[in-house]
């Protein structure tokens, strides 16, 4: 909770990109309750399916296998959390739930997907978040082409050949940032070679704040 600058005071709308099970937001639901917590997962968060299923496709398991459902289920008895949502990362536009938010999380996705899936989600994040809002992602990255640590080279060796995608590199990670104009902050190391990445989209100047005040949302010189 620490690696949230504002802490419990936090206060806005967020989404966890591919929440899985859910089970990232079964702690950060109750540890930031004025944030309103929007789920998203690949496939359909209603589907029902079978705990080696789960595994297989979500990778994590919520409160334990004997009560697996859903996400919803999951997540139904924190009032800070809205429904899941189905959402592939590569459709456009981001549907309107998730056009207009404080902070997006997601966490332990690129090193399974094509490489489109980082650009659009860099892109998304982008365009969803509000002036300020904060971008965290976190999973196993290469820092300067390098593996942190002997399990990430025998993870990144496993994705490659179950999914045909590994790690991605934080520089590229950085390089796309930049290119959508949020702002990247010293990663953080994180238990079992790990980083979380945390990147900031700038605050409105003040001819900017101006302009929307007027209504104005871009002016074309
Ligand atoms: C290893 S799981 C991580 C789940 C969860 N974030 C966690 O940390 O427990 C990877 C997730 O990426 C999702 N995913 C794969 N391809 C995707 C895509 N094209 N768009 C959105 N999510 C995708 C999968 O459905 C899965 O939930």
């Amino acid at each position: 909770m620490e690696y949230l600058p504002g802490g419990e005071s936090l206060v806005g709308d967020a989404a966890e990109i591919s929440a899985g099970t859910g089970a990232l937001l079964e702690l950060l639901a109750p540890a930031f309750p004025n944030i309103t917590w929007t789920p998203t997962e690949y496939i359909p968060p209603q589907r029902v399916t079978s705990t080696d299923t789960q595994w297989a496709r979500w990778g994590k398991i919520g409160r334990g296998a004997q009560d697996l459902t859903t996400i919803d289920a999951h997540l139904s008895h924190f009032p800070n959390c809205e429904r899941a949502l189905a959402f592939d990362l590569r459709s456009d536009p981001w549907p309107a739930p998730l056009r207009s938010l404080d902070l997006i999380i997601c966490a332990n996705l690129l090193h399974i997907t094509p490489w489109i899936c980082a650009e659009r989600l860099f892109d998304g994040a982008s365009r969803a978040l509000r002036p300020g809002g904060q971008f965290i992602l976190y999973g196993a990255f290469t820092v300067d082409g390098e593996f942190i640590g002997d399990s990430n080279k025998a993870f990144d060796k496993f994705c490659r050949s179950t999914r045909g995608f590994g790690l991605k590199e934080l520089r590229d990670l950085e390089r796309l940032a930049a290119d959508v104009g949020l702002a990247c902050t010293t990663p953080r190391a994180m238990p079992a070679n790990n980083l979380l990445l945390r990147f900031v989209k700038a605050e409105r100047g003040p001819l900017q704040k101006m302009l929307s005040w007027a209504g104005v949302e871009e002016l074309v010189l």
